[in-house]
């Protein structure tokens, strides 16, 4: 196995370079030494061909429509597990014994409050600030808060701020809503589920008793499950680029929950349901379908299309399944749900999206959920922030913890003018 190379021969001459085999999935060929023996460097803009890292929390098998989280498939986990359950596993490689949840979701808990002074922060915003511009400044401003674990050398510091970062994100984006909204902000209740704390803190007001409905802590601890971690996409990459600086993790996460923000990735979720109130009805849908099709209009079906996934993606799978039982739990009917369904239908029967096999992604469905739940549409990138940082905070103590880790720095190809001299600026 040691012995695979791959061959690479330029102007002649030929060298080798050894292939590296992941448990599953496919090989890379390790080019580090290319730029030392070759003089040459890969190009690779958007990095469809590239492995950035070595990683064990997730794998993703995108013609089969396959996300294991440590080997585990995410339709099992979001089932039968928690996302605390979750979280515990993508941080610790195993899924807890009951005595280890316990105490994990102990630990969690007592983490939930924010230092008080950050309070005073949010009311530098505007009103109708945007949650994720909100949650961009307040979680970088954490590491002007928390200098007692801001050391990354030191395992204990880098334990703690993941800790607290997983913990406070629910009470960073419940606070934005209420802002938001104009209602008083809420204390955590450590009596309370991650998620149920969550709920109450967003739609609870200090007047009277938050009453969790089951159905939708379940659904929305599912909907977190389901955003939990999705190995090395632009926000988790950008995570991990922050941090291979040195950069302390409340920055490095500030870092990712920008790059979520775009709605190629993250923003797809408000994106997507914005879309479907626009098409309204599903007689509109084939104008929509054609204006995606059409290379001159700059349209795209929000929630269509994956770089990984050429099948199904799993998350959407689940996430169809899960907006039903909450819309029966609380006797929704949603006339965008309807919408929704039919374009996926009419989409998978076109040509287009066969070719290109474009399928529904997890923000497709995600949208129905959450307004069914009570969330405006500027919240949905929010609670996947909230969600992915247990990835992020996973991944980026994956690679701190990685002895070859190195800064990353991509190389380029120049394309500006060679050298040339000064001109004074009245001979310009
Ligand atoms: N609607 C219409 N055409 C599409 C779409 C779409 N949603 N997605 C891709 N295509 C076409 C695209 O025009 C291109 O055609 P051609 O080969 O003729 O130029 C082809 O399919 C390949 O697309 P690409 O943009 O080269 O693929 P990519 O891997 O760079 O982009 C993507 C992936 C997710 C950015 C893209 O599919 C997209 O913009 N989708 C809509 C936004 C969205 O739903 N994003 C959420 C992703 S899942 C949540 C997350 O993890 O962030």
């Amino acid at each position: 196995m040691a012995d695979k190379k791959a061959q690479l021969t330029i102007e002649g001459e030929t060298w080798d370079f050894p292939i590296m085999e992941g448990s599953t999935g496919p090989d890379v060929v390790d080019i580090r030494k290319l730029y030392g023996q070759t003089g040459k460097f890969t190009f690779d803009p958007g990095y469809k061909s590239t492995a950035s890292c070595e990683s064990s929390l997730t794998y993703i098998d995108g013609n089969k429509g396959v996300l294991l989280h440590r080997g585990y498939p995410i339709g099992q986990l979001a089932e039968h597990s928690s996302f605390m359950e979750v979280s515990y596993l993508l941080l610790n490689g195993e899924l807890p014994s009951a005595d280890e949840l316990y105490d994990f979701e102990n630990t969690i808990t007592r983490h939930t409050m924010l230092h008080e002074q950050l309070m005073t922060f949010y009311r530098g915003f505007r009103r109708d600030a945007h949650p994720m511009a909100i949650m961009c400044g307040v979680v970088g401003a954490l590491s002007a808060f928390y200098h007692d674990s801001t050391d990354i050398s030191d395992p204990e510091h880098r334990r703690i701020s993941s800790h607290r970062l997983i913990a406070k994100m629910p009470t960073i984006a419940a606070m934005a809503y209420k802002y938001a909204v104009g209602q008083p902000f809420l204390y955590p209740d450590n009596s309370l589920s991650y998620t149920g704390n969550f709920l109450r803190m967003t739609f609870g007001v200090p007047a009277e008793e938050y009453e969790i409905h089951p159905a939708v802590e379940k659904a929305m601890d599912r909907i977190f499950i389901l955003h939990a971690d999705h190995e090395q996409n632009a926000s988790t990459s950008t995570v991990r680029l922050a941090g291979s600086s040195g950069a302390n993790p409340f920055a490095c996460i500030a870092a990712g929950i920008a790059c979520l923000w775009g709605p190629a990735h993250g923003g797809a979720n408000e994106a997507c349901l914005n879309m479907l109130h626009e098409i309204g009805t599903p007689d509109r849908i084939p104008h929509y379908i054609e204006r995606a099709k059409d290379k001159n209009d700059p349209f795209r079906l929000m929630g269509f299309g994956h770089r990984v996934y050429k099948n199904y993606d799993p998350r959407a799978t689940v996430m169809q399944k899960t907006v039903r039982e909450v819309f029966d739990a609380l006797g929704v009917n949603d006339p965008v749900f309807e919408t929704a369904l039919q374009l996926e239908e009419m989409a998978l029967n076109d040509d287009y999206f066969k070719e290109k096999k474009l399928f529904p992604n997890v923000d497709f469905y995600s949208g129905a959920i959450l307004s069914a739940i009570g969330f405006p549409t500027t919240m949905f990138t929010a609670l996947f922030a909230l969600a992915r940082t247990v990835g992020w905070v996973a991944q980026w103590n994956e690679m701190i913890s990685d002895p070859g880790q190195v800064i990353g720095r991509p190389r380029q190809l120049y394309t500006g003018p060679t050298q040339r001299d000064y001109v004074p600026l009245e001979k310009r």
